[in-house]
């Protein structure tokens, strides 16, 4: 790819409610850059929210919009922070996109950790609803195969999102 480096793009990554929109917001304003949620994007262009758009329209549909976002965002865009929902990255052509025009950040947060935030979360996560914690757990460790295809990975663990804003920016400095 042909981005110089300080150009491209940074692809904030990880699983569910682990802060990427905030972490993403925050380094976006440090460095005086577009901000794009790729959740946020979908939602406004179909004037719907995503529990929504799963229920009428499918999660199949859902991954299309969001594959067919992130691939012109990658190729087309530079010097923006772009926060992935936590299943994008799944998706093999999503990641060759980010990691080959974008620098990807993985934000790892433990499962012990994470789980005090699920309460909190569970209400507009879909994928979430229903399940037993030990599915969730299950999804949690699943995923972390596709995350470890990153970059650069952040252990967010104990820091608030100040402290883990600063070091996905410096990661780039
Ligand atoms: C999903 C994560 C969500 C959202 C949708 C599906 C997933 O984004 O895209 O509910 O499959 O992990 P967040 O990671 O921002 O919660």
């Amino acid at each position: 790819c042909n981005i110089p480096l300080r150009e491209r793009n940074i692809v904030l990554i990880g699983f569910m409610g682990v802060g990427k929109t905030t972490i993403g917001q925050l380094v976006a304003k440090k460095l005086y850059r577009d901000f794009i949620d790729v959740d946020q994007e979908i939602e406004k262009r179909h004037q719907m929210s995503i529990p929504a758009i799963f229920e009428q329209m499918g999660e199949d549909y859902f991954r299309k919009v969001e594959r067919e976002l992130i691939i012109d965002l990658c190729t087309n865009t530079r010097l923006k922070i772009i926060s992935l929902g936590g299943g994008a990255y799944l998706q093999e052509e999503v990641r060759k996109a980010c990691l080959s025009h974008g620098i990807v950040v993985f934000l790892d947060l433990s499962w012990e950790n994470w789980k005090e935030r699920l309460p909190s979360i569970v209400h507009d996560r879909p994928l979430l609803k229903n399940k037993t914690l030990e599915e969730i757990k299950e999804l949690f460790e699943q995923r972390k195969q596709a995350y470890s295809q990153h970059h650069y990975r952040v252990a967010t663990d104990g820091l608030d999102p100040e402290t883990v804003a600063t070091r996905v920016m410096k990661l780039i400095r």
